[in-house]
């Protein structure tokens, strides 16, 4: 049996590498609410530099992030078109509403994330006295509760474009945009080309204790700069949690190529167990169905726990299943093999 547990609730339970700890102890540090602080404009500097956009600013979380980005390219009162599945419309405790005065409208993603440009034209009010302002639409790449799913390029050139036609931002929650572009095999640049704001997170994936990074126009940045502080989101020495997300994008990011081919093996390995059936997985999140099993999930996740394999479920015989960083091939194989022996 292996020893240390096998956490596969969420990428966001990853440490820091030995490399991430020697640049925390290392960071050069300055005051950045000043702007001063030198590792903090390295990263900014960097992740613009990668994502094809002017300017880029540090922020605490991903949720920090998507509400920067939401309320800095909308009125109070306007209204966001986004997934009922979005991470922002289920997970982020509202903030939208209660931070941006926003209303948001919802859609049934097709395939689970998607949104056409014909679904747009249904959802973009018209300019009667009655309605709201539509002013922003949010995409979810990859879209975490259709099983990590990635928007190929064709379709999100044809979103951007729509929304383009139609005078609407895009902010793009790319909480997990690195692993898109690993699935893809495209530089991540392209994914965001016709974004207006992009939020990803250097926590998760990426590996990194603490941040998400939102890149954009240096306009869009210089208003996201105040809603950040506004929310007390200004911090000082901050190098010191920005030393990782260097190195993180320096050397965090081809390996999530290793994550995906776990999420694969997994995948492959719970389909022989009957009882288990497996959804779609392309990236690193992996959604199974254990109802044939005839247990409660609550009994599923006790088995597992009584041998060091932690997971979580979405509704009750639903789990989600996530590799990321630290977890190995092996970990994979000996979660199988306690599976066949379990319920094989
Ligand atoms: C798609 C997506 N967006 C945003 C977030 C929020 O990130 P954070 O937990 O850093 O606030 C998450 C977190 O899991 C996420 O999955």
């Amino acid at each position: 049996m292996i020893k240390e547990k096998i956490d596969l609730r969420s990428d966001t339970v990853t440490h820091p590498t030995e490399e991430m700890m020697e640049a925390i102890k290392n960071a050069k540090l300055g005051d950045d609410v000043f702007g001063d602080d030198p590792t903090v404009i390295e990263l900014q500097e960097k992740a613009a530099k990668l994502l094809g956009k002017e300017a880029s600013l540090f922020v605490s979380s991903g949720t920090m992030g998507n509400i920067c980005g939401l309320v800095s390219q909308t009125n109070k009162g306007d209204e966001v078109i986004l997934e009922k599945n979005s991470h922002i419309f289920l997970h982020e405790v509202a903030s939208s509403a209660v931070i941006g005065g926003l209303q948001l409208r919802t859609f049934s993603g097709k395939n689970d994330y998607l949104l056409t440009p014909e679904m747009l034209d249904d959802l973009v009010r018209s300019p009667d006295v009655h309605y709201p302002i539509s002013s922003l639409v949010t995409i979810e790449n990859t879209h975490n509760m259709a099983g990590g799913k990635p928007w190929k390029i064709t379709e999100l050139n044809d979103i951007f474009s729509a929304a383009k036609k139609k005078n609407l931002k895009i902010h793009v929650d790319g909480a997990r945009i690195f692993n898109a572009a690993i699935a893809l095999g495209v530089p991540v640049s392209e994914l965001v080309k016709g974004a207006d704001s992009v939020m990803f997170c250097l926590s998760k994936g990426l590996a990194c204790p603490i941040g998400s990074m939102i890149v954009g126009s240096q306009e869009f940045i210089d208003k996201a700069l105040r809603t950040r502080k506004m929310l007390g989101g200004g911090m000082r020495q901050v190098g010191i949690i920005a030393a990782p997300g260097i190195v993180a994008l320096d050397s965090m990011i081809n390996r999530l190529a290793d994550d995906h081919k776990n999420a694969q093996l997994l995948k492959k390995g719970l389909e022989e167990i009957n009882g288990i059936t497996t959804r779609d997985c392309e990236t690193n999140i992996l959604f199974t169905d254990i109802s044939g099993l005839k247990i409660t999930g609550k009994q599923f996740k006790a088995d597992l726990a009584k041998h060091n394999i932690i997971t979580s479920s979405r509704w009750d015989t639903i789990f989600r299943f996530v590799t990321h960083y630290g977890i190995e091939k092996e970990h994979i194989e000996y979660i199988l093999e306690t599976l066949h022996k379990l319920y094989g």
